[in-house]
């Protein structure tokens, strides 16, 4: 059977990959995240984590983990969108550029002009590319949506209004797409407004290391006005020349395999996520999994509530269908079956319980020894 990666066969078994980093050393076979175990290692790893008499149908949650999560092969894979989030400081304009690019009206509709979700949306520009934008929120209280943001996507903007310069989400959002490694452009918005100061903004940047190219560092700057369109062409070229370099391919071929952006329960349609596919294709039909949840895949929305067949690599949508609202940032993959998805299910559940018991075995022991 193929080989699983140490990080797959984590998220599959909704551990951190650290844990299983860990394991694998102590059972003497050092492997890092990026590194593929065998079958017969997964399955040990497997029932390892599972406290062996807990695992309902191991059989089953091995098949997912060897067959669907296997590594791709180089012939299999085909170029894909790139997936560009959106992150800064609140009100420096994230949602207004977004929208004069897809020339919508979402920052409109919002209630009191403030993003209360990310959402995900696809941008077809001039020259036919595709590019898929997550919008972040800006206010504080959402630093876990832009850690969030920023780990699942291959490109950050991160947007400056050039009359407010570097504010204290600035710099967290920064340090989130530093944390995930992508590269970052720097949009300079609200160029228009009288006391945009751009090299202000570069100077501030400088200051924590992000150092314009004019400057001899190697992020680009780019000063932009949502409101009348300057530099906004530049942005998108910017974005082309970035991504263009990253290479960025996936699978069609495979399974559908995506994460949730966010969630709710909708009360006509029931529980609604919206998903980015990061590999494989999901196909109107599929049952899949996410976090306990399951269901069929009953309909495949898009942002204009356009219904597909399928959703490929990097495609963001809307899934209708689940049994319960997962949980954003949670992974969803496609399974073969009803059967598989419910073993799955039950096995996630039981471990969920299982660490509960745990946690409330440590609280109690701490509370104990509080009270000495
Ligand atoms: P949060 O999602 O709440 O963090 O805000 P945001 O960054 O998405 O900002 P949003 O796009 O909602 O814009 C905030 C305000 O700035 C709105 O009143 C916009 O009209 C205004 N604004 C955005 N871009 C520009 C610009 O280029 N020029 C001017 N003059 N105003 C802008
Ligand atoms: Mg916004």
């Amino acid at each position: 059977t193929d080989p699983i990666l140490v990080a797959e066969l984590a998220s599959r078994m909704a551990f951190k990959s650290a844990q299983v980093v860990q394991k694998l050393f102590e059972m003497g076979m050092p492997t890092t995240v990026n590194e593929s175990v065998d079958a017969d290692t997964a399955v040990l790893i497997v029932e390892e984590f599972g406290h062996k008499a807990k695992i309902i149908n191991a059989a089953a949650v091995e098949d997912v983990l060897v067959e669907d999560v296997s590594e791709d092969s180089p012939e299999d894979l085909e170029p894909r969108p790139p997936v560009v989030v959106v992150m800064g400081h609140v009100d420096h304009g994230k949602t207004s550029i977004l929208d004069a690019l897809r020339k919508a009206n979402v920052a409109d509709g919002e209630a009191g002009g403030i993003t209360q979700h990310i959402g995900a949306y696809m941008v077809k520009l001039e020259g036919g590319e595709r590019v898929v934008f997550v919008d972040t929120p800006g206010h504080e209280a959402f630093t876990g949506l832009r850690a969030r943001g920023a780990s699942m996507t291959d490109v950050a903007v991160l947007v400056v209004a050039a009359d407010d310069g570097v504010m204290p989400q600035t710099v967290e959002a920064l340090n989130h797409a530093r944390a995930a490694g992508v590269p970052i452009i720097v949009a300079m918005n609200k160029m228009d407004k009288e006391g945009a100061d751009p090299e202000k903004v570069m100077r501030q940047l400088a200051e924590h290391e992000v150092i314009p190219e004019e400057w001899g560092g190697n992020t680009m700057f780019v000063p932009v006005s949502a409101h009348t369109g300057l530099g906004l062409d530049d942005l998108l070229e910017m974005l082309a020349l970035q991504t263009e370099i990253l290479e960025l391919k996936a699978n069609p071929q495979r399974r559908g395999k995506g994460i949730v952006v966010e969630s709710r329960l909708d009360r006509g349609r029931g529980p609604v996520a919206t998903v980015l596919v990061q590999n494989g294709t999901f196909n109107q039909g599929d049952t899949v999994v996410v976090g306990s949840a399951t269901g069929r895949l009953r309909a495949i929305v898009d942002e204009n509530s356009v219904q597909h067949r399928t959703a490929g690599p990097s495609i963001p949508f809307e899934l209708l269908g689940l049994d319960s609202v997962p949980e954003a940032g949670q992974e969803i993959f496609a399974v073969e079956n009803e059967k598989q998805a419910r073993d799955i299910v039950r096995y996630r559940k039981d471990m969920e319980r299982e660490q509960g018991a745990e946690a409330k075995k440590r609280a109690s022991l701490d509370e104990l020894f509080a009270n000495m």
